[in-house]
């Protein structure tokens, strides 16, 4: 029997040295190892010796299996990495190509236009205030003195939720009311509420069911009109440049009193009358006007103490006029080709 085993070891040891590759080698570990190989089948004969022999071919046994097993790890282990250094010899890297090209992206412009306004209003003390985009009839119109049934309503037709009580704000001057409550009539306000709003009209070059406002609000004690002049002439020239010109024309608006139109000159001209300013040499770029008592009033404010200007632009329209865009749809399509040209690095 001893002597079985260590010709079946010298055989098996032989051929493995003799392997020349690692099917090779895993074809051994099949016929020697296997359930039906030969030392599988020595096995089956321990039960016909004593107990003092199983021990001695118990030994003998393992220990073939073990001699078996390790030379051929060995010598697979070698094949291995035989086979991954010669893999590694032939691919080679070559640092001469050319490096795959980082597109690096930049916000959006309406983002940036928006930040440009914040800095203006932010350096003057103004605080940047957010409001919800779901709001309720009574901040989006009725304390902004439109009652129910009011025909300024048509104007601003909106998304209502549910009932007419929760609707998609129709302009960003509900959060100028939530400010006010907040302060409570006592102390003065200075912010602006740049943000989402929603109307019911159909989307072209001019109009969006969903676009940005910039409105702003001042309260405080003997603020006159002269000094949304100032304001707006100031912010004016930041935006489009220190020769920039502004002017007033009346107005309505139902939460302001009087009420204007703001006009900055014809960048484009200098006011001699162009395509973009349709000859006028003027380009109308927000509304605003003194709050009206109502407001004021409805807030906490006692209109015979204080007083306050608000305005409104239209975020894309001051994108559009500053960066040249002519149809505002390109603001919300998400083509890169067309995003790309008013890139942030490019402004
Ligand atoms: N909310 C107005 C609109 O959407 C714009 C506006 C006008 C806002 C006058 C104001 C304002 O705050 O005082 O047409």
């Amino acid at each position: 029997m001893k002597e079985k085993v260590e010709n079946l070891k010298k055989e098996a040891l032989e051929k493995i040295s003799k392997a020349s590759n690692l099917k090779e080698l895993n074809d051994l570990r099949v016929e020697y190892l296997g359930k039906k190989g030969p030392i599988s089948e020595l096995t089956t004969h321990m039960k016909e010796l004593t107990p003092e022999e199983k021990k001695d071919f118990g030994k003998l046994l393992n220990g073939l299996k073990q001699d078996v097993t390790n030379a051929i790890d060995t010598k697979t282990k070698e094949y291995q990495e035989a086979e991954l250094n010669e893999k590694l010899s032939k691919e080679k890297i070559d640092v001469t190509l050319p490096a795959t090209k980082i597109t690096i992206g930049a916000p959006n412009i309406l983002e940036k236009i928006i930040e440009d306004v914040e800095e203006v209003f932010m350096s003057m003390g103004y605080d940047v205030v957010d409001g919800p985009e779901v709001e309720e009839d009574k901040y989006n119109f009725e304390m902004l003195n439109i009652p129910k049934g009011h025909p300024a309503r048509d104007a601003q037709d909106t998304f209502y939720i549910e009932d007419e009580t929760m609707l998609l704000r129709s302009q960003t001057s509900p959060v100028q009311v939530r400010t006010m409550l907040k302060a409570g009539g006592k102390i003065p306000v200075r912010m602006i509420c740049p943000g989402k709003t929603y109307r019911r009209d159909a989307d072209d070059a001019t109009h969006s069911h969903q676009f940005m406002q910039i409105e702003g609000l001042l309260v405080d004690k003997d603020i006159r009109l002269s000094d949304l002049k100032g304001t707006f002439d100031l912010i004016a020239k930041k935006l489009y440049g220190e020769d920039c010109v502004t002017r007033f024309r009346p107005s309505y608006y139902q939460f302001t009193e009087p009420s204007v139109e703001t006009d900055i000159s014809c960048f484009v001209c200098k006011g001699k009358g162009c395509q973009l300013c349709k000859n006028t040499g003027w380009i109308t770029v927000s509304g605003a006007g003194m709050v009206h008592p109502n407001v004021l009033r409805g807030c906490g404010y006692d209109p015979k103490e204080w007083s306050g200007f608000a305005f409104g632009f239209g975020a894309e329209r001051l994108a559009m006029l500053k960066y040249g865009i002519n149809d505002l749809r390109t603001f919300y399509q998400t083509d890169l080709r067309e995003s790309e040209t008013f890139d942030r690095k490019d402004v």
